[in-house]
């Protein structure tokens, strides 16, 4: 049974039929779709529309429409192998429940639009799968300050132009991810609040044609209100697009984890060992582990930004109110969370599995004259000014590259016939560890700063993980090191 066949006298095109319907796709809000249901017809009793007998009847068959369909494998045999012939999701809902309580299943259509429905049910998915994402983003910051507690004062090259540039702390350069997670997550968590608004009562374009209590829907759905325009309520995607840009830039970032996990794994680099579990092999050489889960990640985030892409393209220029066009939002959104999260799932175990050869980390920061900023501060604490010192350690490197010897390994003498301020006390100001103390800023590497950096952000993270209800017992160091930031 068509919903729509009052008006037509010829039968649709056969292909076109087929070609419009949506409901191989939508069947994904069907748990969406009957919470929104279950929500309006509980205004409808309040509006006296169905009994409470009535209402009580609806609310238990569409229960068991969900509880049917509860399994991803039988949602994914509607609209192929199921009996009816429904267009939509909201349509085979609406048909099942016929199915069960008989003529009194054509009643909850009253007073609502599939118009307003669907951008409820569409609402309600990406409220639930943005939640689970954040979830996912805080167990891999999870792993991140794991291996950031385990990593201790270990210490690497920070790069800029992919040059060696300064020694940091690994936990300083990991804290840097667990950064970007963080505005990740409150960006998703800032898109959710303010979608949190039931457009249900909305109907086709103008609001409900019943007198329905919008609270009541808003409420029973944990909206934060109704919407406040029936017009925009129908017709706008822009919480959408808003999620598929905020995964997209998710996924810029874990695309520059993936490059660097990447880069690092080279034997050119050598910094990391990558887990087996998370590598592949050569099937033309033997030797070879391959890092195809952080290639796998770093090309994924081409997709995500398609998806936004694709919906904002949709979006341009659509004339108010619905459109059919909208239909055009939907696969993309199920596509990119479903990208999303096997991205952060792996991520996390990837995270913690990976191992870090800080031996190797800690040579290449002895090489290459990375205590040169070191140096330069040192004179200008003797009161040359920095341009000058700039110059002199300059000409120091100069030095010790046309002889072979890193700063450390020049004598006090030569030193001196550069600039006559450097004095014994230099050697001790260009370690590895006074290098990096020199650091001594809010966000610098100095250690006293990380391991300060370390306990904050782990509360920080703690608080996003409660907030989502994740439960994870944090790693015993990181109790720790959250209690000694309080
Ligand atoms: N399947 C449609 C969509 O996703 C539902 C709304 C249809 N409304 C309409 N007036 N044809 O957009």
């Amino acid at each position: 049974m068509k919903m729509w066949s009052g008006r037509f006298r010829e039968p649709l095109d056969s292909f076109f039929d087929t070609w419009q319907r949506s409901i191989t796709f939508d069947r994904a809000l069907l748990q969406q779709e009957v919470q929104a249901s279950k929500a309006h017809a509980r205004a409808l009793a309040a509006a006296g529309v169905l009994d409470e007998q009535e209402q009580q009847q609806i609310s238990s068959a569409l229960d068991s429409i969900a509880a049917r369909f509860s399994a991803a494998k039988a949602v994914e045999e509607i609209g192929v192998a199921t009996g009816h012939d429904a267009e939509d999701i909201h349509h085979f809902v609406e048909m099942e429940l016929v199915e069960l309580v008989g003529n009194l299943g054509l009643k909850l259509h009253t007073g609502r639009s599939r118009n307003e429905q669907v951008a409820t049910d569409l609402r309600l998915y990406i409220r639930e799968s943005g939640a689970m994402l954040i979830r996912h983003l805080g167990r891999w910051a999870n792993a991140l300050l794991a291996q950031a507690v385990a990593a201790g004062e270990a210490a690497m090259p920070a790069y800029t132009h992919l040059q060696r540039a300064e020694p940091v702390l690994v936990a300083h350069w990991l804290l840097a991810y667990v950064e970007m997670i963080l505005r990740d997550a409150s960006r998703l968590e800032d898109c959710l609040e303010r979608l949190n608004f039931c457009p249900l009562g909305s109907g086709a374009v103008a609001g409900a044609t019943l007198a329905l209590d919008r609270t009541i829907t808003s409420e029973t759905l944990r909206f934060a209100a109704p919407t406040a325009n029936s017009m925009d309520a129908t017709s706008d995607r822009d919480f959408v697009l808003e999620y598929l840009q905020v995964l997209t830039l998710l996924g810029v970032h874990v695309s520059r984890f993936a490059e660097e996990m990447t880069l690092f794994a080279t034997a050119e680099f050598g910094f990391v060992e990558l887990p087996e579990a998370y590598s592949t092999g050569s099937s033309a050489m033997p030797q070879k582990k391959n890092p195809d889960l952080t290639e796998l990640l770093r090309a994924k985030v081409g997709r995500l930004s398609a998806a936004a892409q694709s919906v904002l393209l949709t979006l341009k220029g659509l004339p108010l109110a619905y459109n059919k066009d909208m239909q055009e939002t939907q696969e993309p959104v199920f596509a990119a969370t479903q990208v999303a999260h096997g991205m952060l799932h792996l991520l996390a175990g990837f995270t913690h599995a990976v191992r870090f050869k800080t031996d190797r980390m800690r040579v290449a920061c002895e090489q290459g004259y990375l205590n040169a900023m070191a140096a330069a501060t040192y004179l200008t604490e003797k009161g040359v000014p920095f341009r000058t010192a700039h110059e002199r350690v300059g000409t120091a490197v100069r030095f010790g590259l046309e002889s072979g010897r890193e700063l450390q390994e020049l004598s006090l003498q030569e030193l001196q016939s550069i600039e006559p301020l450097f004095g014994a006390d230099v050697y001790a100001a260009i370690t590895l560890e006074a290098t990096l103390d020199c650091h001594d800023v809010i966000g610098g590497t100095a250690r006293a700063r990380v391991r300060a950096a370390l306990a904050e952000t782990t509360q920080r993270v703690q608080a996003l993980c409660s907030r989502f209800a994740l439960v994870t017992e944090p790693h015993a160091d990181l109790k720790e090191a959250a209690h000694a930031g309080t």
